[in-house]
């Protein structure tokens, strides 16, 4: 169903959503997929060397279905920009809103699967742009009354692919807001797990 869709369906979509703070008629179609191995896998690291755009979409955990969110990455060279819109919210609640170490949401009861901060360097939990701070640290988003939230943050020292880099990684949303404290702002429960992809760009 989803692939059949075009990015301006999407916002659409959304906006219904957001308007009402209704759930969207979204399909859980949690297929069966395949373990690449071998070829397969030097292939997607050799394409990920030029990688400029990536793209997240998060879905809801066990209880918190409502939340979806899309989230793009762009590489910049000072940095990864991340711009997110993330819907289903309960109204002017806040959320932490961290890259973890796995890019991987099979536990969607959870999101325990996506592990821990991404952390590479050994540093401290931090603040969005502090390049001491973990690189994937985007600190929080703040729904409004209609549930919907955005994001627009920097993060110095992330990239997409080479050093420090968040492709393939998971992006998570938290039940609470982070309060910046060690060792990873105190943020509860995961509420939204997405994968970062290789995002498909049209120019
Ligand atoms: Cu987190
Ligand atoms: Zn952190």
């Amino acid at each position: 169903m989803l692939r059949k869709i075009r990015p301006i369906l999407f916002a659409a979509a959304f906006g219904l959503v957001a308007a009402g703070c209704h759930e969207n008629e979204h399909a859980a179609a949690t297929a069966a997929t395949a373990h690449p191995h071998g070829d397969a896998v030097l292939a997607a690291a050799d394409m990920g060397a030029d990688v400029k755009d990536a793209v997240a979409m998060l879905h809801g955990t066990k209880g918190n279905e409502k939340v979806h969110a899309i989230v793009h990455f762009t590489e910049t060279g000072n940095g990864v920009k991340v711009m997110a819109h993330i819907t289903g919210l309960e109204p002017n609640s806040e959320h932490a809103f961290h890259i973890h170490e796995f890019g991987d949401c099979t536990d969607m009861d959870k999101a325990m699967s996506t592990g821990g901060h991404f952390n590479p360097e050994k540093h401290q939990h931090g603040k969005p742009g502090d390049p001491n701070a973990h690189p994937g640290d985007m600190g929080n988003v703040k729904a409004d009354a209609t549930c919907m939230a955005m994001a627009d943050v920097t993060l110095p020292a992330a990239s997409l692919t080479g050093k420090n880099a968040i492709l393939g990684r998971g992006v998570i949303l938290h039940e609470k807001p982070d309060d910046y404290s060690q060792p990873t702002g105190n943020a509860g429960g995961r509420i939204a797990c997405g994968v970062i992809g290789v995002a498909q760009v049209k120019r």
